[in-house]
């Protein structure tokens, strides 16, 4: 069994046109400990398919077919207090605006925990604390101690986006989902952060959907890469294998569109 299998996905929105699926059919597996990257233009259903797999879309908004199943079970079954059990434990997600996913009135310390402080029944104060202590080390952040106890507004947008990291390993997910987390980072920063998610994919065996525009970003991070062109599927396999010799026309046209300096480099 699969760490995550997705099957004939298939989302439309009740305010689209009947013939437009904004997911269309999609199918793949990841393994644990799988890097998987996500790609393909604006509004071709890379954020809804992570919302699906994550349980968050809205249910009365949108009407779903097929099948997503994390260790065997059944996303789509889940009861709202299943789901929230599965995302405070074997799966976690991070969005691309840090700034609207922290709480302005409460310590980054608190927030990074908060999946503890739901879940960790059992643990002491002091447990938890090293343990949120500790995911901050793993997402990058320097000065942990002084970092706990800073509001939001105290940070850089390239440290809270490694607090929302931290937050979402606090509980060593299985499934990590990441969706442009990178994008709106310089480049150094961008650098940092993959680094971070390479090591607790080694190290933690963390299984992480990245989602990126940036295809050189991908290149640098995702052992298998799936590129997908409205709502479908168009191309998938070894990132190297895909970028080396992509069979799709739609494919060889996000490649070619990549600024050459960024096409030079792979590490
Ligand atoms: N809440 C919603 N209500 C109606 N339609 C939606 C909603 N969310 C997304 N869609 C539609 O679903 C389609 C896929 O959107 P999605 O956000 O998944 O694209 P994306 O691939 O993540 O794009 P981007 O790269 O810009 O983030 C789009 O046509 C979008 O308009
Ligand atoms: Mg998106």
């Amino acid at each position: 069994m699969s760490l995550l299998e997705v099957k004939n996905l298939k989302v439309h929105f009740h305010d689209a046109a009947p013939d437009r699926f904004a997911v269309d059919g999609v199918s793949f597996t990841m393994e644990e400990g799988d890097i998987l990257g996500l790609v393909g233009e604006s509004g071709t259903g890379k954020t809804v398919t992570s919302m699906c797999i994550g349980g968050l879309l809205p249910r009365e908004k949108a009407d779903t077919e097929g099948s997503i199943t994390l260790g065997g079970t059944e996303i789509f079954d889940c009861t709202q207090k299943e789901l929230n059990r599965i995302l405070g434990n074997e799966m976690a997600i991070v969005f691309q605006e840090p700034m609207t996913s922290f709480n302005p009135v409460y310590r980054i310390g608190r927030q990074v925990g908060e999946s503890l402080y739901v879940h960790g029944k059992g643990l002491s104060k002091d447990q938890k604390k090293e343990l949120v202590l500790k995911a901050m080390q793993d997402a990058g952040l320097p000065n942990a101690e002084e970092v706990y106890r800073k509001y939001p507004h105290e940070l850089s947008g390239g440290m809270l986006q490694r607090a929302m990291i931290a937050a979402a390993i606090v509980t060593k997910p299985k499934l990590l989902l990441a969706d442009e987390i990178t994008t709106a980072l310089d480049v150094s920063m961008q650098a940092r952060i993959l680094d971070r998610l390479k090591r607790l994919n080694r190290k933690d065996k963390v299984a992480i959907l990245f989602i990126s525009h940036d295809l050189h970003v991908v290149n640098r991070l995702c052992r298998h890469v799936i590129v997908m062109q409205r709502g479908k599927i168009v191309e998938k396999g070894l990132t190297k294998e895909v970028f080396e010799n992509p069979q799709h026309t739609y494919t060889k046209q996000l490649i070619a569109a990549i600024p050459s300096r960024n096409r030079r480099s792979r590490d």
